[in-house]
């Protein structure tokens, strides 16, 4: 008999996800929106599907479901509590419903590169934060890096007033929206799914993510360009559900704690490698990709810099100035 969620994933055109689950195995469903290859976190979530069926089989089975084919963001955290789904990594920008501390990431040029971000989640409040949402019941296992984002529009950007009057598909949040707003565009916030239609056919002009989602989704390919601004951070939490990971044996816990921190560590480590190479694809498939010059550069930053006051409250000056003081 074939259960309601393979029945979904079938009819939406799921391909590879299925890991053939014996009877008996516990089974764990992760749900992504993401394409496999040449992403941070595609890759990831195959890496890991790959080391807990080959060194938990018999114990536990692992089902990805990549590219929305289950549930796109909006949905899956809700699923999870519900027991739906068991692991997920949405983006951090998807869990400011939860806790306002994560704004911190969403706020632009507040980390200088994915080191600097990788410093600041390794910090004592970075660490903390995964156990921010338990209340709520999410419990977060590790932060996944994708990489800093860029922005593309049906026009040449160079300078943030060509922003002005345009629309920018952005993530559901305030900072991602205010930040629009600080440039004279107007923030549309949609499913990442539902990005590559509204660009192509002109709901929203323009869009920011990093190389390897504007690879992955073909952004570049109805859009002007991708101007290089490395003006903000995407990253995920894997997330799992409270209830369903205390239910676990507490070996079972550990041996699957340890298959997940190894390959956070691994991937993580290849994350600006990953969206590298999906730049130079683009580029390989006729995308055009710009540079800001230095002075450019600064105009964005002038531009874009003081949404910081708006939300300073909600992610704590302390933490602010710890991120400060990572970037020196
Ligand atoms: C987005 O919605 O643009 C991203 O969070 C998608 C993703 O998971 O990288």
């Amino acid at each position: 008999l074939m259960s309601a969620v393979a029945l979904a994933a079938l009819t939406t055109g799921a391909t590879g996800a299925m890991a053939d689950c014996d009877d008996g195995e516990i089974v764990i469903k992760f749900s992504h929106v993401t394409n496999t290859d040449r992403h941070p976190k595609g890759i990831a979530a195959s890496l890991l599907q790959e080391r807990v069926n080959e060194e938990m089989d018999g114990t536990a089975c692992m089902e990805v479901y990549p590219n929305s084919t289950l549930y796109n963001d909006d949905q899956v955290l809700e699923a999870m509590l519900n027991g739906d789904v068991q692991m997920a990594a949405p983006s951090l920008s998807k869990f400011e419903q939860f806790t306002k501390q994560f704004r911190i990431f969403d706020l632009p040029f507040m980390f200088k590169n994915i080191d600097a971000v990788d410093a600041f989640q390794a910090s004592e409040t970075g660490a903390a934060m995964k156990e921010s949402m338990v209340r709520r019941g999410l419990l977060g296992l590790g932060f996944w890096h994708n990489g800093m984002k860029q922005m593309s529009a049906n026009v040449p950007l160079l300078e943030p007033s060509d922003a002005e009057g345009l629309k920018f598909r952005v993530q559901n949040s305030d900072v991602l929206k205010a930040q629009m707003a600080a440039m004279g565009a107007s923030p549309q916030p949609m499913a990442f799914s539902e990005v590559y239609g509204a660009l192509q056919t002109g709901v929203v002009d323009g869009q920011e993510n990093t190389w390897s989602n504007i690879y992955g989704q073909k952004f570049f390919e109805v859009q002007d360009g991708t101007t290089e601004t490395n003006h903000g951070v995407l990253d995920y939490m894997l997330v799992t559900g409270v209830d369903w990971w205390d239910s676990l044996d507490a070996e079972v816990r550990d041996q699957l704690s340890t298959i997940i921190d190894e390959v956070t560590t691994t991937r993580n480590s290849e994350s600006y490698k990953v969206n590298q190479e999906a730049k130079q694809a683009i580029i390989d498939a006729g995308g055009e990709v710009r540079e800001l010059t230095p002075e450019q550069r600064e105009a964005w930053v002038n531009a874009m810099k003081p949404v910081w006051e708006e939300f300073t409250d909600d992610v704590g000056q302390d933490n602010i100035d710890a991120a400060q003081a990572i970037n020196a």
